[in-house]
This record gives structure tokens, C-alpha cells and sequence, in this order.
């Protein structure tokens, strides 16, 4: 019977100590300037004992930022810093992949480099909720349509940050294409409105996506890439008349180019927060049935349900997000059946090392 702990082969040459995996978390401690710190190292280090560990969002370039502190992998010092935090993680025999993120409309022009507005597939704001700049909480803006002419670039953007991160050491990187970020705005109909080849059907909405995974593919192998997509996510106005047949049409195509692993956030999740899953919401053993490939999935899982996903086989990874920021030494307390300490929500984004590497292991006082 399978279990959490047991060993698993994500690609060639990529064993993972098992089957448990750090998930994605923006923490806002790099530098002002978007580079990791020793601190970021010795909090992924801390955590190795994941099978495998994926970095919170890493900008691909300045346009791509919407909070302050997040790290960035477009400079010669980024990559240099990630070298560091891959070298600790390296050093305790995980595999890491890097988290490689645009934010579309969730910026600002207070953040964005120049002053400029944020670009997304349409002039469409996120309504009704605020973002974080310079000048505090602010209402989203209209952000700028991109050119048609002009996505080839920020594809090439992805690239970029992907050649960097194999650079830096990395195993792999993972395309975030879900909660309501860039890709998932080209993604969804009621934020994509485009008339041109990126947008329309499903087939064109899918176009960014596919570019960007074939883009990133054909860079540094598609055995590198892993992609995550939040299918019944609505978080941050990313709706779609019709989830099932767009996201059934996503996972096809990914399916079909072979990539390390497809990365699924569960119904009861929006962004960061869990909620009651929406009506029209799908299971993601729905998707196993048409992804062949090595699947993962994260939102309220607990050791328990963890390990029913396994043993049924509806997944081959689980991640846990909230549970290891509060737990770095997660797998041995699920493995030794310990107490889980809670995570501190008020210092999830909070610059210093409080809340962040002083959550000390099972029986260790802080
Ligand atoms: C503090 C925090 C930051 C997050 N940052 C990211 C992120 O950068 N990229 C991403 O795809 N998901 C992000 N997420 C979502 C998590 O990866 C995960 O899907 C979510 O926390 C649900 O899993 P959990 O119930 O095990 O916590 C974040 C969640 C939290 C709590």
C-alpha cells in the first residue's frame, strides 16, 4: 500500500525522498530589491525534508511584481541569491523547483516599473478589492491589454527566468498558471475578452499557456516543467462560463506535452485562504482520468486525507502549505504521529525572521 513516505521517481534522474511536497508560499522576505536572503535559505533549508519543494511566486521580470518583498529572477544577483537557497536545499537531498509567476492586473502602477499600468489579456480591473502599494491599501486599476504583438515577449520572459534557474541550480521550474495571475486571466472568459488568437474559444485562451509551457519546454525540457492550475478557483475574478470544458482542455494539452508534473490546487481554496467550494466546483480526481502524468494537489489536506490520496491513487504528491509554515519538520511529526503547532497568520507577510525561520522542529523550544 502506498504511503506519504514512500519514495517516488518525478522524472529521470529525479527521486524524491517521498511523496510530500512543500507547496508555493509568497512570504515577502527578499530584499526591497526583489533578491533572496540567507534567511529565505535557511527557511527552505529547514523544510528540506519534503520530498519536494516548490518556491513561492518568483517575479519573471519587474513588470511582473504586485507585493512588496517578493523575489525575483531576472538579474544576475536574483539568480546568484537563488544559487545560495538551492545549494541549502541541495545540501539536505530535496529536489526544488522554482515557482516562475507574472501577475497581470493584480499590480499597480504605484509598483510597476515607470509608473506604467499593469498589463493583462483585457481592460479589465479586478473590482471591488484592494491591493497593497507605496501609498497602502488602493482599489485595482484598468490594466493595459497587451499587444498582440507584444506577448512573444513576455513569453520570453519565462524563458529568461527559466534559463536562470537551471542556472541557479534548480531542478525544474513551475509554471504558475493559477490563482487568477496572468496566465489564468488569459485562462478564464470573464477576464479574457481578446478578439485576436490569444483569445475567443477555448483553443485561443489556452494559447498563452501553451506557448509559454512549449517556450519553457523547449529551453530547459519539458521534464523540467511542472505547471500549476487552480481549476475552480474564482479568486481575484478569474470566472468562466464553463470550468469543466476549459480546464478539461488545459490538462489534455498539457497531458500531451509531457511535462514533469501537473500541480492542482483543490476546490476549497482561494489564494491563500480556504472556502466553501463553489457549486459548479471539480474534483480533482476528475482530472487524474485525463493527465497521465505525475499529478499533485494541495488545499486542506491533512495527514489523513493526504494519505487516502495515495493509497487511491487520485494523486501521487500531496503538498501542505499552511501546516509546513508552523511545521518545518512536517513529514517526521505526520511519520511519529506529533501535534501540528499552528501557523501564525499575522506574520505570514511580514518582513523579519518572526514567523518565518522561528518555528522550531517537534520538542525544540523557539
Ligand atoms: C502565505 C501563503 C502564500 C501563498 N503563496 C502562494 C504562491 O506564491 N503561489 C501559489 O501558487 N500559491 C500560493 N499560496 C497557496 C498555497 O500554495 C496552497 O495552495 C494553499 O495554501 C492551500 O494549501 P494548504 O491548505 O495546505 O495551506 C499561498 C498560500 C499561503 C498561505
Amino acid at each position: 500500500m502506498t504511503t506519504l513516505f514512500d519514495d517516488y521517481e518525478l522524472t529521470t534522474n529525479l527521486r524524491l525522498a517521498n511523496r510530500i511536497v512543500l507547496p508555493p508560499l509568497t512570504r515577502n522576505r527578499a530584499t526591497d530589491d526583489f533578491v533572496p536572503t540567507a534567511s529565505m535559505a535557511e527557511y527552505y533549508r529547514q523544510r528540506a525534508t519534503a520530498g519536494l519543494l516548490v518556491t513561492e511566486g518568483v517575479a519573471i521580470a519587474p513588470a511582473a511584481v504586485a507585493y512588496p518583498r517578493v523575489p525575483g529572477l531576472w538579474t544576475d544577483a536574483q539568480e546568484e541569491a537563488w544559487a545560495s537557497v538551492v545549494e541549502a536545499v541541495h545540501g539536505e537531498g530535496a529536489v526544488i523547483f522554482a515557482q516562475l509567476w507574472h501577475v497581470g492586473r493584480v499590480s499597480h502602477s504605484l509598483t510597476q516599473p515607470g509608473g506604467t499600468k499593469p498589463v493583462a489579456p483585457s481592460p479589465i480591473p479586478v473590482v471591488g478589492e484592494q491591493i497593497m502599494t507605496s501609498d497602502g491599501l488602493v482599489p485595482f486599476e484598468t490594466p493595459r491589454e497587451l499587444e498582440t504583438d507584444e506577448i512573444p515577449s513576455v513569453v520570453d520572459q519565462y524563458v529568461d527566468a527559466a534559463r536562470r534557474a537551471r542556472r541557479a541550480g534548480f531542478d525544474g521550474v513551475e509554471i504558475h498558471a493559477a490563482n487568477g495571475y496572468l496566465i489564468d486571466q488569459f485562462l478564464n472568459d470573464e477576464s479574457n475578452r481578446r478578439t485576436d488568437r490569444y483569445g475567443g474559444d477555448i483553443e485561443g485562451r489556452l494559447r498563452f499557456l501553451l506557448d509559454v509551457v512549449a517556450a519553457v519546454s523547449d529551453a530547459i525540457g519539458a521534464e523540467r516543467v511542472g505547471v500549476r492550475l487552480s481549476p475552480s478557483g474564482t479568486w481575484m475574478q478569474t470566472n468562466d462560463s464553463d470550468k469543466r470544458a476549459l480546464y478539461g482542455a488545459a490538462v489534455t494539452a498539457l497531458d500531451e506535452h509531457g511535462i514533469a508534473y501537473l500541480h492542482l490546487v483543490e476546490p476549497t481554496i482561494a489564494g491563500a485562504q480556504s472556502v466553501t467550494a463553489a457549486p459548479d466546483a471539480i474534483p480533482s480526481a476528475y482530472f487524474r482520468e485525463l493527465f497521465t502524468g505525475t499529478l499533485i494537489v494541495a488545499g486542506d489536506h491533512t495527514f489523513e486525507t493526504g494519505t487516502q490520496v495515495v493509497r487511491k491513487g487520485t494523486a501521487d504528491l500531496v503538498a501542505f502549505g499552511r501546516a509546513f509554515i508552523s511545521n518545518p519538520d512536517l513529514p517526521a511529526r505526520f511519520e511519529s504521529g506529533l501535534p501540528l503547532a499552528e501557523a501564525d497568520r499575522a506574520t505570514f507577510y511580514t518582513p523579519g525572521d518572526r514567523g518565518y525561520i522561528d518555528y522550531p522542529p517537534f520538542g525544540e523550544g523557539r
